[in-house]
């Protein structure tokens, strides 16, 4: 595996590779990887001759100092994480190489960064973008990998790639869970031993209300899952919403025609952890 840390290095080696006809697959993390980001990775590597991977905790888009400063950082096991998926190009630089000066750009994504993330966390998905876009300039992959455990963000990025007619293929992969049904998140090794016993209760919520969808509509059924949420005293609700998985708007009535899902973010003392499920 070659590590890089500048953008000159990775975009000369990674230019040399291209010319010679080999297809680039890409999968853009923060880092403290677990199965859910070695998932993407090992269908990366299947579907395009090189596999890239960057590890980069982009500050930009964090809203919450102390979340940032807290991030699970951990290089050297990434390091060997992604040594065992076969791991082509590892990017990993520093902030002053992605920042040399204080970044100004700003997208506009509508209705899609108004709502659930968007909304609780201002200014995330800005964030988000800019450092997607400089990545893709970087590596110019040929598909980039990303999970639906941040359906919103993958919403994003596939309107980030259409509105600029960026050259990628983005390819959506499934949630990766714990045996108990927590979705993998690089937050949950910050949890405490009684608050990761409790963390799979968002999943079992969710899921229960999957088989509601029969007997309650779409605001019976968000009143009944606040409600169960609010009820284990280790949850603060940020949101629970049913939405479509387009727009991501919330919706009125169950309509087969249009994809629906259920969204969560709940907070845990101060760590935030977000799921969601389908429902339609
Ligand atoms: P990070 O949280 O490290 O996640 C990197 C990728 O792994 C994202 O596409 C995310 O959706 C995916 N992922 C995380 N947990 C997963 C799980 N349990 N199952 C499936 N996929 C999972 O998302 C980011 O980093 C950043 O915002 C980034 C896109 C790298 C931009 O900074």
């Amino acid at each position: 595996m070659y590590i890089f840390n500048t953008i000159k290095e990775t975009t000369d080696y990674l230019s040399r590779q291209k010319e010679q006809g080999l297809r680039i697959g890409f999968v853009p993390t923060m880092g403290a990887l677990h199965e859910g980001h070695l998932s993407l990775m090992r269908k990366a590597k299947e579907e395009n001759n090189l596999l890239a991977v960057s590890v980069f905790v982009n500050p930009i888009q964090f809203n919450n100092a102390q979340d940032l400063d807290k991030y699970p950082r951990d290089l050297e096991k990434d390091k060997r994480l992604l040594e065992q998926v076969g791991c082509d190009v590892l990017f990993a630089p520093e902030v002053e190489e992605m920042y040399p000066e204080p970044e100004t750009t700003t997208y506009d994504f509508g209705p899609l960064e108004q709502v659930m993330e968007g909304a609780s966390r201002k200014g995330h998905f800005n964030g988000v973008a800019v450092v997607v876009r400089k990545l893709f300039d970087i590596i110019g992959p040929h598909k980039a990998y990303f999970g639906e455990k941040d359906f919103q963000q993958l919403a994003i990025i596939k309107e980030l790639v259409r509105k600029y007619e960026l050259p990628v293929g983005i390819v959506p992969c499934p949630i990766v869970r714990e045996p108990d049904g927590l979705a993998m998140s690089s937050r949950n090794e910050r949890l405490t031993p009684e608050k990761r016993k409790t963390a799979p209760e968002i999943h079992r919520i969710l899921n229960e209300a999957r088989n509601k969808t029969g007997s309650l509509n779409p605001a019976e059924l968000k009143d009944r899952v606040t409600k169960e949420i609010e009820k284990e005293p280790l949850f603060r609700l940020d949101y629970f919403e049913i939405a479509d998985d387009t727009y991501l708007q919330p919706v009125k009535s169950w309509n087969r025609n249009t994809g629906t899902m259920g969204f969560a973010a709940v907070f845990l003392g101060n760590i935030r952890l977000i799921d969601n499920i389908r429902f339609i």
